[in-house]
C-alpha cells in the first residue's frame, strides 16, 4: 500500500480535530485514500504545553524546517494560522515540492494568486477547503461537481460569530455588547473579535469564494464593507416588523458580465432561506445557471468541523500522489478572467433607514417628497410612536443607487425634516 507521510503545522483548534480524525477514523481513511496516511511532524510553538490530546513527544517539533525541508513528507498541512509565517512556510513546502492543504482564508485571500502559481509551477497540489466556511465542502462542490455551471450568485453567511451575536439580538432581544460578550464566554468570538465583527474575516472567504465562482482575483481590501459593531437592537426589532431577519451578508453576483460584490449587514426576508440560518452557522446560496439555487448549511468553524474539511484535501491529496491525476488535476482552481468580468463592487441595492422625525404634522410627507424628487420610490413605511416629541419612521426603499440615496438623505438633512438618520441598512432583494 502507497505510505504519504504528513507534516502538521500547528496543533490547536483545528490541528487537533485533524489529528483525531486521521488517527480515529484511520481504517475509512486508508480504504478510501488507498494509503496508509502517517502524521510524521507536528510544529507548534510550545513543546511542553499540556494538550487536549496525547501526541507522542518526539512528533512535536517547533522547526518548521524539520517538516519543510524533510525527504519523507509528501504532504504540509498549515494549520498555524496568521499571514506572515503561513505564508513563508507555504510557499517552501510549495517550491521544495510538497503538497499543501490550509484553513487559511487570511494567507489564500491575500497570497493565494501566487501561491497558486508556485504550486501549478512545481506539479503540486495546494488545497484550501477549510478556509471557507470550516466544514461545509463549498470549494470542492464549486470546483467539482458544480463545475459546468456559470455561477450567477453567491450568497453567504460565512462568520459564525457575526451570526452567534445578530441571533442572539433578535430572539433574545439583547443589545449588541451584550451578545459579543456571550459570544465570547462561549467560545464563538476571540477575545479581540474585530476581524469578525468588522467584516474583514467574512471578506477574506468572499475573495476566496469568487476565485472559485468567477475566477477573478479582487483585493480583500476592495471589497466594499461594514461590520456589525453600529447595528441596534431596535433595528432588529423593526425589521422583524417588515418580515426581515438581519444577517451579515458576503455575497457576489454576476450580471451581464458585471460582477457586484460586498460584505454588509442586510435585511433578508423571513421566507429566505438564508433567514432561518441561526447562531454559530453557516450558509451558502448559490445559484448556479444549470444547477439552479443550492443552500449549504453547516458548522463554519470548531475543531472537528474544520478538521473534516482538512482531512478531506488530505485524503484528496493522498489519491493522486502516485497517479497521473497530478498532471491533469490543476493546482490553480479555475483560469483566472478578468477581463471578461467588470468588477464594479456594489452598486445598486434596497435599503432601510431609520429615521427620528419631529412629531408635527407634514414631516413625514416632506421625507417621501424628497424621496419623489429623486427618483427613490418607497416599497413601505412605519412610524413608531415612542410617546416623546420624536418618533422613529422607517422606510424600506426600493433598489436604488447608494449616490441617489445620498443625495435624498442630504437633501432631507439640509431641510430638517428630520431630526437625525439613526441607520441606513441594505435589504437583500
Ligand atoms: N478555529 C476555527 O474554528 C477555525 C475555523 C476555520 C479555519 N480556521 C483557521 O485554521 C487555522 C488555525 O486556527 P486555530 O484556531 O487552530 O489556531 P490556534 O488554536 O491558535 O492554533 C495555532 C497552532 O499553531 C501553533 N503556532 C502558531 N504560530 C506558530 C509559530 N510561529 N511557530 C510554531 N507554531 C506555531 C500553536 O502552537 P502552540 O500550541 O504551541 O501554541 C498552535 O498549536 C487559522 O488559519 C484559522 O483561521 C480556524
Amino acid at each position: 500500500m502507497k505510505k504519504v507521510k504528513v507534516g502538521l503545522l500547528g496543533l490547536g483548534n483545528i490541528g487537533i480535530g485533524t489529528y483525531k480524525i486521521l488517527t480515529q477514523n484511520t481504517e475509512k481513511i486508508t480504504g478510501l485514500s488507498n494509503s496508509q496516511i502517517d502524521i510524521e511532524k507536528i510544529l507548534v510553538s510550545d513543546i511542553h504545553k499540556k494538550r487536549e490530546i496525547a501526541v507522542p513527544k518526539e512528533l512535536l517539533t517547533t522547526d518548521a524546517y524539520e517538516i519543510i525541508n524533510s525527504p519523507e513528507i509528501d504532504v504540509v498541512v498549515e494549520l498555524i494560522g496568521g499571514i506572515d509565517k503561513a505564508y513563508e512556510y507555504i510557499k517552501a513546502a510549495l517550491l521544495n515540492g510538497k503538497h499543501v492543504a490550509t484553513a487559511n482564508k487570511a494567507v489564500i485571500a491575500t497570497h493565494g494568486m501566487e501561491l497558486m502559481n508556485i504550486a501549478k509551477q512545481n506539479r503540486v497540489l495546494l488545497l484550501f477547503e477549510a478556509s471557507v466556511a470550516g466544514g461545509i465542502p463549498i470549494i470542492t462542490a464549486m470546483m467539482k461537481p458544480l463545475c459546468g455551471n456559470e455561477f450567477r450568485e453567491i450568497i453567504g453567511i460565512v462568520n459564525g460569530t457575526t451570526n452567534y451575536i445578530l441571533t442572539q439580538m433578535s430572539e433574545n432581544h439583547m443589545e449588541y455588547e451584550v451578545a459579543l460578550k456571550q459570544a465570547q464566554e462561549k467560545g464563538f468570538a476571540e477575545a479581540d473579535p474585530s476581524s469578525d465583527v468588522e467584516g474583514e474575516d467574512a471578506a477574506y472567504k468572499l475573495c476566496i469564494l469568487m476565485l472559485i465562482a468567477f475566477g477573478v482575483y479582487v483585493d480583500p481590501k476592495d471589497i466594499p464593507r461594514e461590520g456589525i459593531t453600529k447595528i441596534s437592537k431596535e433595528d432588529i426589532d423593526f425589521a422583524s416588523n417588515f418580515g426581515y431577519k438581519l444577517k451579515l451578508l458576503a455575497g457576489a453576483k454576476n450580471s451581464s458580465g458585471r460582477l457586484k460584490y460586498y460584505v454588509y449587514p442586510t435585511l433578508v426576508a423571513e421566507s429566505h432561506p438564508l433567514a432561518s440560518v441561526n447562531n454559530e452557522f453557516n450558509a451558502l446560496f448559490i445559484k448556479g445557471d444549470a444547477v439552479g439555487e443550492l443552500m449549504f448549511y453547516g458548522r463554519g468553524a470548531g475543531s472537528m468541523p474544520t478538521g473534516s474539511a482538512v482531512v478531506g484535501d488530505i485524503v484528496s491529496i493522498a489519491k493522486c500522489i502516485g497517479t497521473d491525476l497530478l498532471n491533469i488535476t490543476p493546482a490553480q482552481p479555475y483560469p483566472i478572467t478578468d477581463e471578461t468580468l467588470e468588477l464594479t463592487g456594489e452598486s445598486k441595492s434596497m435599503y432601510y433607514i431609520n429615521f427620528l422625525v419631529g412629531d408635527e404634522p407634514g414631516a413625514l410627507g416632506k421625507v417621501s417628497t424628497a424621496f419623489g424628487n429623486h427618483g427613490i420610490s418607497i416599497q413601505s413605511v412605519l412610524q413608531r410612536s415612542k410617546g416623546s416629541n420624536e418618533v422613529p419612521v422607517i422606510y424600506i426603499l426600493h433598489e436604488t443607487k447608494r449616490k441617489q440615496l445620498d443625495d435624498a438623505l442630504a437633501d432631507i438633512t439640509n431641510n430638517n425634516y428630520v431630526k437625525e438618520i439613526t441607520s441606513i441598512l441594505r435589504v437583500l432583494s
